[in-house]
């Protein structure tokens, strides 16, 4: 079974796609594609069907990693089908722990609790701002999903009992 992982922010445009984009760029250079779903969403509706901001797909470009992402809203089934939910700042964990039934509201987690450098912050919002806040969300968006990777991944060492294999004797 896949750990499933969905990434939260505000408008889906910016800091839950880099985030995915990031977390998906480690489990593909780990060999783990096959051992995870990732996606994104937003918990505001207001660019539902827009591809990532231009200014966030072209700075996630130049570290090549790929912003594929399109706007969606989070769904009532989304707290079912994940088993991790990480928002990117306190208003969007509030957001998410209020709409989470009481059975799925563990799953919901702040993103920033893996930050290795600084844990427990917000990915601060780049939209208003200048191009040093797009940079600034990769790096912690980055090195974040490396941590939580390793928090998360599937083990993958098979004890040799289970194996199959004969005994070396
Ligand atoms: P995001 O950034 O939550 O990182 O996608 C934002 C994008 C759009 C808006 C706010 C934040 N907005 O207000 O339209």
């Amino acid at each position: 079974m896949p750990v499933r992982i969905l990434f939260v922010c505000l408008g889906n445009i910016c800091r839950s796609p880099a985030a995915e984009a990031a977390f998906a760029h480690a489990v593909a250079k780990a060999g783990l594609a096959n051992h995870f779903v990732i996606d994104s969403a937003g918990t505001g509706r207001w660019h539902v069907g827009e591809p990532a901001d231009e200014r966030m797909r072209q700075a996630a470009t130049a570290r090549g990693l790929e912003v594929t992402s399109i706007a969606r809203e989070v769904r009532a089934e989304d707290f079912e089908r994940f088993d991790h939910i990480l928002a990117m700042d306190r208003d969007n964990l509030r957001t998410l722990t209020a709409r989470a039934p009481a059975s799925h509201r563990a799953k919901v987690r702040l993103f920033r609790d893996f930050d290795p450098v600084a844990p427990g912050l917000d990915v601060p919002d780049p939209y208003y701002g200048g191009p040093e806040g797009f940079e600034d969300v990769l790096d912690i968006v980055t090195r974040t999903s490396l941590s939580l990777l390793e928090t998360v991944k599937p083990s993958s060492r098979v004890p040799p009992a289970d194996r199959g294999e004969p005994s070396q004797a």
